[in-house]
């Protein structure tokens, strides 16, 4: 354990204690307010935590809630740092490795992402299947050892995603199924970008999640992917996205992804 990942990891124990935190979820832009405010959460800010990402995009709080939900205990990470604020890919790896230490076995990812598919109009909830990785940059680009080459045949987990289905039916919340596409941004696509994008397979374009998703994989943390679909991605359905567009629908749209949330910590010790 590195010196910051082993005061990041007291901070935390001073605050909750010795009970492991079982499941992480990170939230992503204008998403901060699903983590709620319950009696008893402990916040915690991440520049109390170091490793945990500074991040100065809006709609980013930058702080770890800590909740005791379904009788487990939940970190919640009001924001993340993107590759595109400093050209670092691991830039959420102090988070991670943090998180894995406190006991976190279970990583849920949410962001704010663009469709390409007409079906999937601004405000659906998209429980993300796979990715593609087109940014040309890897998080374990420099790492050593044998533990770099991480498979990702089922790098979103088929349990935690079943289990999120049964949520998603039970709060009456619709849940579409898709491709994220990792764009390293931070310019939004062009229409020719969304359009090949479409070709190769990817239902959503967005500018996090999947150097998270790799990271954490390697940590052999089971993960699962939300994403909110804020627009349409460039050109498609008269799409022209912008940040304040974004970070204004993901607003609006948080309540059905707090539903969603809730349900599945309510039921995460079940089977789906
Ligand atoms: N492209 C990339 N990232 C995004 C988008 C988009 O259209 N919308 C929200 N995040």
């Amino acid at each position: 354990m590195t010196p910051d990942c082993a005061t990041a990891v007291a901070r935390v124990r001073a605050a909750v204690g010795a009970t492991p935190v079982e499941l992480a979820i990170v939230l992503g832009t204008g998403l901060g307010c699903v983590a709620g405010d319950e009696p008893g959460d402990v916040t915690i800010p991440f520049a109390e935590l170091p490793g945990f990402p500074q991040s100065d995009v809006s709609g980013h709080a930058g702080q770890l809630v800590l909740s005791r939900r379904g009788g487990k205990l939940v970190a919640w990470l009001q924001g993340r740092a993107h590759y595109y604020e400093r050209g670092d890919a691991r830039a959420m790896s102090g988070a991670l490795d943090a998180l894995a230490q406190l006991g976190v076995t279970q990583l849920v990812v949410t962001s704010a992402s663009g469709s390409t598919r007409p079906d999937l109009a601004p405000g659906s909830l998209v429980l993300i299947s796979d990715h593609i990785n087109f940014s040309g940059m890897n998080p374990l680009i420099g790492a050593t050892g044998d533990s770099r080459f991480v498979p990702m045949t089922q790098a979103y987990d088929a349990g935690l995603a079943a289990q999120l289905k049964t949520a998603a039916r039970r709060a009456d919340v619709t849940l579409g199924e898709g491709v994220y596409m990792w764009f390293s941004g931070p310019s939004f696509e062009t229409p020719a970008e969304v359009r090949m994008a479409a070709r190769l397979g990817a239902d959503l374009v967005g500018m996090s999640t999947v150097p998270e998703v790799i990271l954490a994989r390697r940590l052999g943390l089971r993960v699962a992917g939300l994403s909110l679909v804020t627009n349409f991605a460039a050109g498609l359905a008269g799409g022209d996205p912008d940040h304040a567009g974004t970070k204004r629908v993901a607003t609006a749209g948080a309540g059905a992804m707090k539903r969603l949330l809730d349900g599945f910590l309510l039921h995460s010790n079940e089977d789906p």
